[in-house]
Formats: C-alpha cells, structure tokens, sequence
C-alpha cells in the first residue's frame, strides 16, 4: 500500500519534533525502547530514523498492526522492527527493556487500564529504564487549559471510561512501581511530557 493511503495524524507530525528535542538527552544510554500504543506509527518511523544507537519496538493492538507495519516496511529502518501485538489489558512482551514510551494512550484507556499499563511496564523493564509519557493531564482536577476541557468533553461522549487523567494519580501509580517522576515538561498545545525513572 502507498505511504499516502495509510492512517496518518497531523498531530504526529506537529508533536515530533518538540518531542524529540526533549527525548534525545534522555535515551542517549538506551538501547532497548518500546513504544505502547503506535497508532499510525509515524512517532516509531520518525524515532528510529533519529535515534540510531537503540532499537524502537513499535506495538498496538492487534487490529492496527496491519498499517504500522506498511509504514514500518516503506521506511525499512535497521533499528525499527515489525510491531508487535500489545494489548495493555492481555499481552506484554516477554523481553526486557530500558525504554518506555506512550503518547496520548492513557486518557483513551479506562481506568483500569491505567493501572495495569504501570504494572505491565514495570515487569518488563529493568532497573534505570525510562518511562516517557506523552499527552495532557489536569492538576489539582483542574483542566490546564479550555482546549483540554471540551477534548475531555468529547473523549467522554465518545467513551466514557476514557477522559485526561490527573496527574497526581499518574504518579501516584508510577510510583507504586518503583518509578520517581524526574521530570514534567509543559510542550506545546497544553500537552506533558512526564520522565520516570525506575528505581
Ligand atoms: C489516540 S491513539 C494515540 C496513537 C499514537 N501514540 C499517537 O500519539 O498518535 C491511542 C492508541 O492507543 C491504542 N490503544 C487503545 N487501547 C489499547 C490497549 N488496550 N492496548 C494497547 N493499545 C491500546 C490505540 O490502538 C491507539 O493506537
């Protein structure tokens, strides 16, 4: 299929770089980075045409692996293997891993699913692995801006279950499983980016 057929998010392509920049210092000793929830993959293509020295395991469920993988294949990265089956709530890698990253999963999954996106990532990396959280999170209960209260509005009408997460709650999870909130970065958008290290 042709790279212009394939679901593709102009989000992605808006969030890469500033993502990147905030990365790139962070996983200069990674070598093994599995990302939760690929989506269309363009996060997973760009990644591991900029970070050469890791390998980045792209995952999803089961459903969108078909066009990852188109994608993946288009780009033909040494360090991007085929993605892999990752249901939060069933199946988890058997591998370990010294990196972690999601962007805008945790407020599409219930609750649940949160907690047990935390105790998945915490069986399958090793101590010092990073823990990178991209998306928008309320503080305090509070919506950090008005464009996130009416997205939380329609994640909500969508799915109920789903809706932005606090962040107290967040790393009140992360750190039942031994990871220390480093740092919180405000990035463009009134989206976070949360760095956990595992202790
Ligand atoms: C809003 S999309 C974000 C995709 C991509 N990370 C991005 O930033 O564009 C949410 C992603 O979470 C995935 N997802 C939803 N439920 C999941 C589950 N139970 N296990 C694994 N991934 C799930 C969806 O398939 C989708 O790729």
């Amino acid at each position: 299929m042709e790279l212009s057929q394939l679901p593709f998010s102009q989000a992605c392509e808006n969030n890469q770089r500033p993502i990147l920049s905030i990365l790139a210092p962070k996983l200069t000793n990674s070598l093994h980075l599995l990302e939760v929830g690929s989506g269309t993959g363009q996060h997973a293509t760009f990644f591991a045409s900029q970070f050469s020295h890791l390998t980045w395991q792209a995952s999803d469920q089961h459903c969108n692996l078909d066009h990852i993988n188109c994608r993946i294949k288009h780009f033909n990265l040494p360090n991007l293997p085929a993605a892999i089956a990752l249901d939060i709530n069933q199946t988890w890698p058997i591998h370990r891993y010294d990196a972690v990253f999601t962007a805008n999963t945790l407020h599409i999954i219930n609750r649940e699913l949160v907690e047990i996106f935390f105790t998945g990532v915490a069986r399958i990396t090793t101590t010092n692995a990073h823990l990178l959280i991209y998306g928008p999170f309320n503080y305090q209960k509070r919506y950090t801006s008005d464009s996130n209260a009416h997205f939380d509005l329609w994640l909500k009408e969508r799915d109920p279950q789903s809706g932005i997460r606090d962040i107290e709650w967040i790393e009140a999870l992360a750190n039942a499983q031994q990871f220390e909130l480093i740092e919180d970065v405000s990035m463009p958008a009134n989206n976070r980016l949360l760095h956990f290290i595992k202790r």
